[in-house]
C-alpha cells in the first residue's frame, strides 16, 4: 500500500521526535518517498541530518526558503502529498491547526493539503486530558482529520497515564490503513495465528514454531482494507494490529471455542494457525518429577480438527486453510482442500529457505477447489496477506 507513495511527514517539538525517526525507516523500507518537515522545536530534539539521511531527501522547515525552492515550498509540499503524517503532534500544534492558524511551514503545509491528514499525538497526560486539547481534538476530528490515540504508560515527564507516542509500526499501519482500497468494506473476516498450547502440568506444554507472523499479516491486511476483523491467536510476541478484534487463545481446545462461536457471522475464514491435532490425555496437576526410568511415555489424544469443522458448517463463506509440508507438499495439500471442504488452499513448503515458520516472508502455491494451482513467487507475510485478499474477494465476487 505504501509503494511509490509520497508520504509527508510533520515532526513537532515533543520527547517522542526521535521515534520518527525509526517511522521514516519504516515507511523507506516499504517504498514510500518521504519528505520531512519539522517545526523550530523539533529540531531542539533531533536534527534535519537524521531524517535527511533516512528519507535521502532535503528536510523542509522554512516558510519562506528562497534558496530550498523555486515553487512555493508548503504549497509543493501540500500538492505532492498521498498522505499527511504528524508524528508526534503536540498539545500547540493541535491548538494551532483547530483555530485555522497557520505560522510556519507545517501548519501552512496542513491547510493547503487536499490529502488524508493523520495527527498522531504525543504529550503529558494532563494535557491530552485537558478540556482545551479535548474539544481540539474533537473539532479537527469532524473537520475530517484522522487521529491515532496515544498509547498509556510510564510518560517522559515521568507521569504514568495516556500520552505516549503509539509505536513507528502501528503509525505505519494506520497509514496503509488510510491509503489501501476498501475493497473489504462490508466482510467479517476470521483470521486464527500463531501457534498452540497444550499443556502437560503447570511448567511445561507441547506447542510448534509458529511466531503468528502470517496470520498477523492476514488480519492487518484485512483490516486495512475496511473488513471487521476477529483475530483469534495463540501465545505470540507481535503487537495487535490496528482496527482488528483480538481473541489471545492458547489451547486447541480454547482456539476451537473461540472460532466455533465467532465463525456463524464470518463471511471470510483463513486458518493460518498451526494447531495441535494431539494434546495429553491429562494434565497433571504437579510438576511432573524425573523418575528412575530412562524414558518416559506420553499418551497423547485427538484434538477437534477446527477446519474440517468449519467446512461442514451450513451457510455462504469463503473457507481458506494452510498446509505446513515436510514433503510431497501438493498431495497432502489437495488431499487437505478436499477433506476439509475448503475453497482454497495455502501450501507452505516448510524445507524451502524463506518460508514458514517465523521467518518474514514465505514461498506458497495456492490450490483452488477446482484444482487450478497458482504457484507465488517468495515475497513478505505483508505482501502475500494482500495478494490472497485479493484472490479471497474475486471469488466472493464469483
Ligand atoms: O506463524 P508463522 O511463524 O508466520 O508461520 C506461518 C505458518 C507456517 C504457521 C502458516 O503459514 C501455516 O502453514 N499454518 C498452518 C500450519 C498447520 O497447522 O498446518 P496443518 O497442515 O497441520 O493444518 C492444516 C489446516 O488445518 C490449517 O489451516 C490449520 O489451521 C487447520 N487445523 C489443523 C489441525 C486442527 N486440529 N485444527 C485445524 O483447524
Amino acid at each position: 500500500m505504501l509503494q511509490g507513495k509520497e508520504i509527508v511527514l510533520g515532526v513537532c517539538g515533543g520527547i517522542a521526535a526521535y521515534k520518527a525517526a525509526e517511522l521514516v525507516r519504516l515507511y523507506v523500507k516499504a517504498g514510500a518517498k518521504v519528505s520531512v518537515v519539522m517545526t523550530a522545536a523539533a529540531q531542539q530534539f533531533i536534527t534535519p541530518l537524521t531524517f535527511q539521511t533516512l528519507s535521502g531527501r532535503p528536510v523542509h522547515s522554512e516558510l519562506f526558503s528562497l534558496l530550498q525552492e523555486q515553487d512555493i515550498g508548503h504549497i509543493s509540499l501540500a500538492d505532492r502529498a498521498d498522505l499527511l503524517v504528524i508524528a508526534p503532534a503536540t498539545a500547540n500544534l493541535i491548538g494551532k491547526l483547530s483555530a485555522g492558524i497557520a505560522d510556519d511551514l507545517l501548519t501552512t503545509t496542513v491547510m493547503a493539503c487536499k490529502a488524508p491528514v493523520l495527527l498522531v499525538p504525543a504529550m503529558n497526560s494532563n494535557m491530552w486530558q485537558n478540556p482545551v486539547c479535548r474539544r481540539n481534538v474533537e473539532q479537527l476530528q469532524q473537520c475530517g482529520y484522522h487521529m491515532l490515540e496515544p498509547a498509556t504508560g510510564m510518560l517522559a515527564c515521568g507521569w504514568e497515564g495516556q500520552g505516549k507516542m503509539p509505536e513507528p509500526q502501528t503509525i505505519r499501519d494506520e497509514s496503509q490503513r488510510l491509503l489501501a482500497p476498501q475493497d473489504l468494506a462490508g466482510e467479517t473476516v476470521l483470521v486464527t495465528a500463531g501457534p498452540t498450547r497444550e499443556e502437560l502440568d503447570p511448567m511445561r506444554f507441547l506447542s510448534n514454531h509458529s511466531s503468528g507472523k502470517m496470520g498477523y499479516a492476514i488480519a492487518r491486511a484485512a483490516a486495512q482494507r475496511g473488513a471487521r476483523v476477529h483475530l483469534v491467536a495463540g501465545p505470540t510476541a507481535l503487537l495487535p494490529p490496528p482496527g482488528v478484534e483480538l481473541r489471545p487463545v492458547a489451547s486447541a481446545l480454547d482456539m476451537h471455542a473461540a472460532v466455533m462461536a465467532l465463525a456463524p457471522d464470518c463471511s471470510i475464514i483463513v486458518k493460518a494457525a498451526a494447531v495441535a491435532d494431539y494434546r495429553p490425555c491429562c494434565r497433571q496437576k504437579q510438576k511432573i518429577k524425573k523418575g528412575s526410568e530412562s524414558t518416559l511415555t506420553l499418551e497423547l489424544q485427538r484434538n477437534p480438527d477446527i477446519l474440517a469443522e468449519l467446512g461442514r458448517l451450513p451457510g455462504e463463506r469463503v473457507l481458506v486453510g494452510f498446509a505446513a509440508e515436510t514433503e510431497q507438499l501438493l498431495d497432502n495439500a489437495r488431499r487437505k482442500l478436499q477433506d476439509k471442504n475448503l475453497d482454497l488452499i495455502v501450501a507452505n513448503d516448510l524445507t524451502a529457505e524463506g518460508a514458514g515458520f517465523a521467518v518474514d516472508t514465505n514461498l506458497v502455491r495456492l490450490i483452488y477447489r477446482d484444482g487450478r494451482v497458482e504457484d507465488l513467487p517468495q515475497m513478505s507475510k505483508e505482501l502475500l496477506a494482500h495478494r490472497l485478499l485479493d484472490r479471497i474477494r474475486d471469488q466472493r465476487g464469483e
